[in-house]
């Protein structure tokens, strides 16, 4: 596995395999890897002729009180975990790469972004889609892989993609749990013991939700304010939103009907975790 951290050099080679005709895969991820994103590259690798993990936090979908400088990374053991589940490139360039002192284009979606953590969060998905723009022009791939944990940026990227025509099929994988429920996610290492046995009142809500969504239970408020009384009974637990919407155009709605995400983020101390699940009303 090459360890790139120029987009000139990631071009070049891309461009050798295409002109073999093999297939590429990318997976975008912002480092500190876990069997999340391994089921992720995993997926990619068993789809595409070659696999392209990009490893960058990106500053621009921080805001300036978020946590961009003590954001977990580990490139060795990211580079050790992509090298054995069979990635050709670990891309990992600086920021300094990815936005030279003259930059200025963004790419800023409305509607989608608004809802959900965009709400808390209104610049995130603007420095997501402006990345993740880039990582498509950089690396050209076949295939993308995003997990379906961030069910909002999913929703948000396929937009993207159909509204300025990149060539690209966007894969979405589903979420990766700890044994005892707690979705995998880097900021999970933020937790200290007590904050860790907290944390699993997300998915202890997750799996209250579409279990009552499954056994008939029609109102999406019904469902949202016994997942939230759940959350709220755990005193280390401060909700920032738990809400139904519309999986596809992320409005709020107020009947399970159609396709709907039930998505949350709860901050555990000071950590913002999020969590959600999908349901499809049955034709
Ligand atoms: O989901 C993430 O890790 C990031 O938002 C992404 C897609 C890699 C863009 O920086």
């Amino acid at each position: 596995m090459q360890i790139v951290k120029t987009i000139e050099a990631v071009r070049t080679q891309v461009k050798a395999w295409k002109k073999q005709g093999l297939s590429v895969g990318l997976v975008p991820t912002m480092g500190f890897l876990h069997e999340g994103h391994k089921s992720l590259i995993d997926k990619a690798v068993a789809e595409n002729d070659k696999v392209v993990v990009s490893d960058f936090v990106n500053p621009t979908q921080f805001a300036p009180n978020e946590d961009l400088e003590s954001y977990p990374r580990d490139l060795e053991q990211d580079a050790r975990l992509c090298e054995q589940a069979g990635a050709a490139i670990l891309f990992c360039p600086e920021p300094s790469e990815m936005y030279t002192d003259r930059f200025c284009t963004f790419v800023d979606m409305q509607g989608l972004t608004e809802e959900l953590c965009g709400k808390t969060r209104p610049i995130h998905f603007r420095g997501v889609c402006t990345v993740v723009s880039k990582l498509f022009h950089i690396v050209q791939p076949d295939r993308a892989y995003f997990g379906q944990k961030d069910a909002q940026q999913l929703a948000i990227i396929k937009q993207m993609v159909e509204d300025l025509n990149f060539d690209v099929q966007i894969v979405g994988c589903p979420i990766i749990r700890e044994a005892d429920g707690l979705a995998k996610s880097s900021r999970n290492t933020y937790l200290d013991t007590a904050q860790r046995q907290a944390a699993l009142v997300l998915s202890q809500a997750v799996f209250m939700g579409q279990k009552m969504a499954e056994n008939g239970e029609t109102s999406a408020d019904v469902i949202v304010a016994k997942m939230q009384k759940h959350i709220e009974e755990e005193p280390l637990a401060k909700i920032d939103y738990v809400k139904a919407v519309d999986a596809k155009t992320m409005q709020i709605v107020h009947e399970m009907k159609g396709t709907v995400l039930v998505a949350m983020a709860v901050y555990i101390g000071k950590t913002r975790l999020i969590d959600n699940f999908i349901y499809e009303e049955a034709k």
